[in-house]
């Protein structure tokens, strides 16, 4: 279930937007069979890992309940990573405090950048609102340069939607 295929990276690289839109088709169906946010934010990123190629690190960055000015790693696929990421620090960091997706083709030249996976070259941050408040981000990182573009971050902004469509905070 949910393999990517050498046709699907094709259909990918044809058309982008309807590409997200079948995802997106596909996550809803797989998010219907609850509202619980563990479970639906840890289906979502390792379904994105499975359906997007050369990717390292898909997952959510959570508003810390314990420190509302900083981020709390959630549910997420690759590598062991780092745990606290201040507001306005880093990618995700940047994304939660402006409340703006962060497109990055070299995260090597970000100011800021917090190196958890060696292997990252690239990444895309989609801010994460819940009942109108920032809740999380969600960060979706590459081996490969200049891997994401400004459809993958529309795509990913309506896969975002779909999952917070589904799910109860
Ligand atoms: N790249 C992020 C840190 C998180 S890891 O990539 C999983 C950043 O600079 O915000």
């Amino acid at each position: 279930m949910f393999e990517l295929d050498q046709s699907q990276i094709q259909e990918y690289q044809k058309d982008k937007p309807e590409y997200y839109r079948q995802l997106a088709m596909q996550l809803e169906s797989l998010l219907s069979e609850d509202t619980n946010w563990v479970t639906n934010l840890s289906q979502t990123s390792a379904f994105v890992y499975q359906m997007l190629p050369d990717l390292n690190w898909v997952g959510f960055y959570l508003v810390n309940s314990k420190d509302p000015n900083a981020l709390i790693l959630g549910p997420y696929q690759g590598k062991v990573a780092c745990v606290h990421i201040p507001f306005g620090r880093g990618v995700c960091g940047t994304a939660a405090e402006t409340l703006e997706p962060q497109l990055v083709a070299d995260v090597h030249a970000f100011d800021g950048h917090i190196a958890c996976d060696g292997d990252t070259n690239s990444e895309v941050v989609i801010p994460m609102m819940a009942n109108g408040k920032i809740a999380g981000v969600f960060d979706i990182d590459s081996p490969v340069h200049n891997r994401f573009d400004q459809e993958d971050a529309d795509g990913l902004t309506v896969l975002l939607k779909t999952l917070l469509a589904s799910t109860e905070f």
